[in-house]
């Protein structure tokens, strides 16, 4: 049962004992009150019966006189008109308040009458036949008669000689009467201090007209007739107004107090609704909703209900300070697994990264003296004979393996790169046509360069790679056309975030590049691998599984990372995060200098540890007309470049060589021959040169393997161009 109910019930059980008190004291009050109204009524019976007795005794007395009288008795039976008429005057009549005599012989005839009253003579009601029987047991009579509309009290009695005291013999009857007049029930109220009314004998037995309840005592006495019929009644009323009076109000009071009570009832309920139940409501709505507002005014209170209110909103506070901490935790256990399933993806990649690289760093030399001497044979044997078709297909193959190996470098990010402060919006819009050329016309291709700031610090020809062999893979997901979509985008990682894409990847602005189709997508076992080199579905001759791989290598080397989403049938969506540059962009201009021979004998000084390459690039160098010296290593170029007094113009060196490397040959030599122009020449990077392989823009550098061409090409722009002389000096 609520609280409420039970409260409303409290009170109305309280109320109602108090209204039954009332109704008890109602009660007790009426008896007490019919208690005095019982004594009143037999108080008054008494008094009127006194008040008769006594009104009545001249008229009792008068009957026992004259009817014991010797001269009465005398007077029946001598019929003495005389004696009677003197005996029974009109003052005699008055001294006994009486108003009518008459007298009748023993035989009924009438002797004698007499009255006052209007009338001359009273016709007696009473048949004289009757008179034996009307004294059959008393020799006195007692009862009224009517004449006309008026009663008149009847006292009669045998008449007796006077010593016949047992009234034995009887000689006549005598009558006498009293009118009960107007005036005269007038003087009787007046008298008895009652309204004392005749009124006709009651039709029905036990008529009440008592009314106690206005302060009113009534009652009637019959009034008998001769034969013992009533005749009439005597009605006597006693009205109390003071009775009346305290009788109406008290039971105004008791209305009042019943409306009191009511009124009471209602303001004690209304009260309990106010200070009990509306906040018990609003505190029950704020736990069941789960939700603080509703108490949140409540709370401002000062009563115990305030207290309890403002311990709701506490727990609130608390449950979502916990659902927080809890949220905090489960994101960071969540970053945390990511994270770690980071660390072992990326070592996975870290370790077949290195075995890629290191087999891809002996290649390089071994393919670019097969390619080098393949070419130069090329070159030696003129016409179409079998000899040059020869060397032209072990040039092919060689530049095919050369792929491979370039591909596993980027891969395992040993390659060289040479970033640059560039745009990618730009990169993206002038990668527009190429994509659309490879891909084909059937697709949808839309790019949305809709980054603010796009520019980023990386290498143009690798991001332009990236971008290049996601297109594909992208058209090789959608056989039967789709749409391609490539976007930029600005967007910050968080600490959370930044991890889950790439355990080195640091809290910061970076620019997103994403690559979208809607082709066939992958599942969870695929999307797994699809980094690993040589992971294809792509089946035997199709694909090489290594543009993946290469993506990965050059974004984690420039510094950014990758995810990748995916669902089957519906599309793929690769997202490539790079930081943030906020520096204007470098316009470095492609040199593109005419290929031509040495006519100048220039000097070259050529470092290269590996036998194979360094014959080659001598060999090349002889052919092009330069003047060459070929140095094994760091220390034996030094010794070189000591002994010879002529202008060196060119210093060719292998980046990674025992006792001395590259760069501080370069460094040493320059500091002699400030005008001597350096050209790096590398199959890998390594931390001996740059950071991590990556090399400053202004650095010339030929990347293994190459061709003679390209050798000679690169050579003619270094020592026209040249570059080191100036990054050495700044
Ligand atoms: N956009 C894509 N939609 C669906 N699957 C893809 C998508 N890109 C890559 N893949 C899956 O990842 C595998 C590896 O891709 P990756 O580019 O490394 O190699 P490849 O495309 O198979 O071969 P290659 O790039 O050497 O021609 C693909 O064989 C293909 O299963
Ligand atoms: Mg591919």
């Amino acid at each position: 049962m609520k609280v409420q109910t039970k409260i409303t019930l409290l009170l109305a059980a309280v109320i109602a004992t108090f209204l039954v008190g009332l109704w008890a004291f109602n009660a007790y009050d009426q008896l007490q009150f019919r208690r005095i109204a019982d004594e009143r009524w037999r108080e008054r019976n008494e008094s009127l019966d006194t008040f008769l007795a006594q009104w009545g005794d001249p008229l009792r007395i008068f009957a026992l006189d004259y009817s014991n009288l010797d001269d009465m008795v005398g007077a029946i039976r001598a019929n003495d008109q005389t004696w009677l008429d003197e005996n029974l005057s009109e003052p005699t009549l008055d001294s006994f308040h009486a108003n009518a005599v008459w007298i009748f012989g023993l035989d009924g005839a009438p002797v004698w009458q007499k009255n006052n009253l209007s009338a001359p003579e009273l016709q007696f009601p009473v048949p004289r036949e009757q008179f034996p029987q009307l004294f059959a047991k008393e020799s006195f009579c007692h009862f009224f008669i009517k004449v006309g509309g008026d009663i008149i009290e009847i006292r009669g009695g045998t008449v007796h000689a006077s010593r016949d005291f047992a009234r034995q013999t009887r000689s006549g009857y005598l009558f006498v009467g009293r009118l009960w007049s107007k005036p005269m029930l007038r003087e009787m109220s007046m008298f008895t201090g009652n309204e004392v009314t005749l009124l006709s004998p009651p039709t029905r037995s036990g008529e009440n007209i008592n009314d106690e309840e206005n302060g009113l005592v009534a009652f009637s006495r019959p009034l008998p007739s001769w034969d013992g019929k009533p005749l009439a009644q005597l009605v006597v009323r006693n009205e109390s107004p003071v009775v009346r009076e305290l009788k109406r109000s008290s039971r105004w009071l008791l209305y009042s107090l019943f409306l009191f009570a009511f009124v009471l009832l209602i303001l004690l309920t209304s009260s309990l609704v106010r200070w009990v139940s509306r906040p018990l409501r609003h505190i029950m709505q704020s736990l069941k909703q789960n939700d603080p507002r509703p108490v949140e005014q409540l709370s401002r209170d000062s009563s115990e209900f305030g207290e309890l209110a403002r311990t709701v909103h506490k727990f609130f506070e608390q449950r979502d300070n916990l659902m927080r901490e809890m949220e905090e935790r489960r994101a960071t256990e969540e970053a945390l697994r990511k994270s770690e399933e980071e660390l072992r993806h990326s070592q996975k990649m870290e370790a077949v990264g290195r075995l890629a690289g290191g087999v891809a760093h002996d290649f390089n030399n071994l393919l670019t003296a097969i390619i080098g001497y393949a070419e130069l044979i090329s070159a030696r044997e003129a016409g179409e004979s079998t000899t040059r078709q020869h060397a032209d297909l072990i040039r092919k193959a060689g530049e095919q393996a050369a792929t491979l190996t370039r591909q596993l470098l980027a891969f395992s990010r040993k390659q060289m790169l040479q970033p640059k402060v560039i745009d990618l919006n730009q990169l993206v819009v002038d990668m527009e046509r190429l994509l659309r050329r490879v891909i084909g016309e059937r697709f949808d291709l839309q790019t949305l360069p809709d980054a603010e700031v796009g520019t980023v610090l990386a290498d143009p020809t690798q991001v332009e790679q990236v971008i290049l062999n996601l297109g594909v893979n992208a058209r090789d997901a959608m056989p039967r056309g789709g749409k391609l979509i490539i976007r930029t985008a600005n967007v910050h990682l968080d600490k959370w975030r930044a991890p889950q894409i790439s355990v080195s990847l640091a809290e910061g602005d970076y620019v997103e590049l994403s690559v979208t189709d809607t082709g066939e997508g992958m599942d969870e076992e695929t999307k797994s691998r699809i980094f690993e080199p040589f992971f294809t579905t792509k089946g035997p001759g199709k694909g090489t599984g290594l543009g993946l791989a290469t993506v990965y290598g050059i974004v984690r080397q420039t510094g950014g990372g990758i995810s990748v989403e995916s669902e089957l049938s519906k599309g793929s969506t690769f997202r490539i995060y790079l930081p943030l540059e906020r520096a204007p962009v470098d316009h470095v201009a492609p040199v593109q200098a005419p290929l031509e021979k040495s006519s100048n004998f220039e000097t070259v000084l050529v470092a290269e540890d590996e036998e194979i390459v360094r014959e080659l690039v001598c060999d090349v160098l002889s052919e092009q007309g330069y003047n060459v010296m070929c140095a094994v290593d760091g220390i034996e170029a030094m010794q070189k470049a000591k002994e010879y007094d002529g202008h060196i113009h060119l210093l060719i060196t292998d980046v990674i060589m025992p006792h001395m490397n590259g760069q501080e040959l370069a460094e040493q030599l320059s500091a002699a021959r400030p005008d001597m122009k350096v050209l790096f020449v590398s199959g890998y990077s390594d931390n001996d040169i740059g950071d991590h392989g990556v090399i400053d823009a202004r650095i010339d550098l030929l990347q293994k393997p190459f061709t003679p061409q390209t050798l000679a090409r690169k050579i003619r722009d270094v020592i026209q161009e040249g570059k080191y002389a100036d990054v050495a000096g700044s």
